[in-house]
């Protein structure tokens, strides 16, 4: 495990575009695994200059979301798949066919686990980190749960969440999410945290034991992850 502290989000977001370029530039039909939530916008605007620029061509690349909140349309305002049009696929020149985000009608997560197989997994994963440890969906809980499955929201995650709905009753309480296996099987994994509600999580996912309580504390045992931060992220470690 590497761990990173930059000064500012915006930092952050040039760092990890430049890991996304590397990993794209070098392999043709390249799987990446990608994210919601706020931290990484900053990251996607920059991945979107790059495009522009010419430096990343996305022609080839083929992208698996972490989540999706179960109930919402595909063009709910709230939905990721939403989201991720918005934020950044309708900036670059990705074909839409060859992203997904999991179904949130359907919600067909042996699928979506049996599709991320079939196609060799994913390369490079992408994720934040909820304020109570969880990556994708993946919630604290008792046992780590690894494949792809429907998971019940905290009711802190469903506060967290709450700022990008009119009101917290129409937070969705179940999503569709990668399990903790569909994460750790990723080759590379890169999570950027930022802001000080992150530092309690960040210092037990990386100093805390292994514990299905925490379960960003799982990436201790990837051979290959880097955390990048921003110094109020690292305050507690
Ligand atoms: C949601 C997503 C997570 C994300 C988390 C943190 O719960 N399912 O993948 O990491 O939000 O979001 P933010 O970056 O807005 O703090």
């Amino acid at each position: 495990m590497q761990v990173l502290v930059y000064k500012d989000a915006e930092t952050i977001a040039r760092a990890a575009a430049a890991i996304f370029a590397g990993e794209i530039t070098r392999k043709d039909g390249v799987v990446i695994g990608l994210a919601t939530g706020s931290t990484p916008v900053p990251t996607y605007r920059e991945l979107i200059r790059l495009n522009r620029e010419g430096v990343i061509d996305f022609s080839k690349v083929i992208s698996y979301n972490l989540d999706e909140y179960v109930g919402l349309q595909h063009d709910h305002p709230c939905s990721y798949r939403r989201f991720m049009n918005e934020q950044l696929f309708d900036h670059i020149n990705i074909d839409k066919a060859n992203t997904h985000v999991p179904d949130g009608i359907a919600c067909n997560a042996a699928e979506y686990e049996q599709e991320i197989k079939d196609i060799g997994g994913v390369d490079l994963q992408l994720l934040g980190i909820g304020s109570d440890g969880h990556i994708g969906f993946n919630e604290p809980a008792d046992e780590f749960v690894y494949p792809t499955n429907i998971v019940k929201l905290t009711d802190q995650t469903i506060d967290d969440n709450a700022r990008f709905f009119n009101n917290r009753d129409e937070v969705p309480k179940t999503a569709i999410s990668m399990g903790i296996g569909t994460i750790m099987s990723a080759k590379r994994i890169i999570l950027i945290a930022t802001g000080k509600n992150k530092a309690r999580a960040i210092a037990a996912a990386i100093n805390g034991p292994v514990a299905p309580a925490m379960p960003a504390s799982i990436l201790q045992m990837h051979q290959n992850v880097q955390f990048l931060l921003d110094e109020d992220a690292a305050s507690e470690l």
